[in-house]
């Protein structure tokens, strides 16, 4: 069992896969099912820590790509570590940099060593491995780290995802035998295996006999349907361990956080909350609400009449309006605000829902109003 980590299985709901939980980390404790906010370059952008407290956030998720190239994890590890750097003593989990490497780096070469490519910042010649990205979230020093794993697109052909997943699970063992703090952080594998069920299945067994504290399915929300990612959560999360937590990487829209809950995911994370707040569009308890329109322009109400946040207790639809059209911040800061606080709370009251078997009544509750369909 892992010192840096423990997982209590409190109750699993009588009609669905959903879960509650607790994870103990070095830095408190995490209410499961729970969503996590970003934050990429150590700060969930536009938000405080302050803020994120008043909103109950409990785990935060940062990126071991974008603080290798800046500041640079010696310099974070020289601050006292991320959590002292940046002012959150609460919980954060670190991405591997394998994800964003492949979605930002330029050339990228991968080899059985790692990725060699060129960063997306000054063109700079670069390697990342397994014995890298792991020195860099001990350094980084999160409570939850993740495997260095390569991500194939979920089209990609069978022979080469056959050759990805094998040589992902020896970047993981390789991950294990380089993590120095596993007292301190627990180490999570990653699920790859693009849209084929036998390599998923393959790679979920060859990844679970490695005994990592926590597996995150990756390699989902990178372009296919909502039915295909439902699909693939079917089969998979009935061979993941029941007895620890399991992350959905990168997912973030109210419907694939109930269907990832009632499926059996612990946890989640998105940039989406933020990043739809920033372009001006909030998440309502009656569906998504474009502030910017121009129908909002003379409306004094909150942006949401249901919602108890800092936005919407202290401003109207018409004064942040106003702000996001004359590129103020603080419109930006509250409409961040408000969508994380939306999800925040759309994660405790699916656990609520939880506690009491209706997690079926409150998906189609919620679908109705959300999305005005049954889903
Ligand atoms: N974030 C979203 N998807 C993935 C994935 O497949 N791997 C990693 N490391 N991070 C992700
Ligand atoms: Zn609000």
């Amino acid at each position: 069992m892992s010192k840096a980590l423990k997982y209590t299985l409190h109750k699993k709901e009588k009609h669905t896969g959903a879960r509650l939980g607790e994870i103990e980390t070095p830095h408190g404790k995490i209410q499961t099912p729970v969503f996590m906010p970003v934050g990429t370059q150590a700060t969930v952008k536009a938000v405080s820590p302050e803020e994120l407290k008043a909103m109950s956030a409990e785990i935060i998720l940062s990126n071991t790509y974008h603080l290798w190239l800046r500041p640079g994890d010696d310099l974070v590890k020289e601050a006292g570590g991320l959590h002292q750097f940046m002012n959150w003593d609460r919980p954060i989990l670190t991405d591997s940099g394998g994800f964003q490497v492949f979605s930002l780096a330029k050339l990228r070469q991968i080899k059985e060593e790692g990725v060699h490519f060129r960063s997306h910042l000054d063109g700079r010649k670069l390697f990342l491995g397994p014995e890298e990205a792991i020195g860099i979230e001990n350094n980084l020093g999160a409570d939850i780290i993740m495997s260095f794993d390569e991500c194939p697109d979920y089209n990609h052909d069978y022979d080469y995802v056959k050759k990805s997943i094998a040589r992902t699970t020896r970047w993981a063992e390789r991950g294990l035998k380089a993590h120095k703090r596993p007292d301190e952080q627990a180490l999570f594998g990653i699920l790859q295996g693009a849209g084929y069920k036998d390599l998923r299945l393959q790679h979920a067994k060859d990844m679970i006999s490695l005994d990592f504290p926590g597996y995150s399915i990756g390699g989902l929300s990178v372009g296919e349907s909502k039915e295909e990612m439902y699909g693939v959560m079917d089969y998979l999360l009935p061979v993941m361990p029941e007895n620890k937590p399991r992350y959905l990487m990168g997912v973030g829209s109210p419907d694939a956080l109930i269907e990832g809950v009632i499926r059996g995911v612990d946890m989640f994370d998105c940039v989406l909350p933020t990043r739809i707040a920033r372009n001006g569009t909030t998440m309502t308890s009656n569906g998504r609400l474009v502030v910017k329109n121009a129908k909002y322009a003379r409306d004094f109400r909150p942006i949401d009449e249901h919602c108890d946040c800092y936005t919407c207790r202290n401003y109207t639809r018409a004064y942040v309006r106003h702000l996001l059209k004359t590129d103020e911040t603080f419109g930006l800061r509250l409409t961040s605000i408000h969508n994380l606080h939306f999800l925040t709370h759309l994660m405790a009251d699916i656990r609520e829902a939880i506690r009491q078997d209706q997690l079926m009544e409150f998906r189609d509750d919620f679908f109705m109003r959300y999305y005005g369909t049954k889903g």
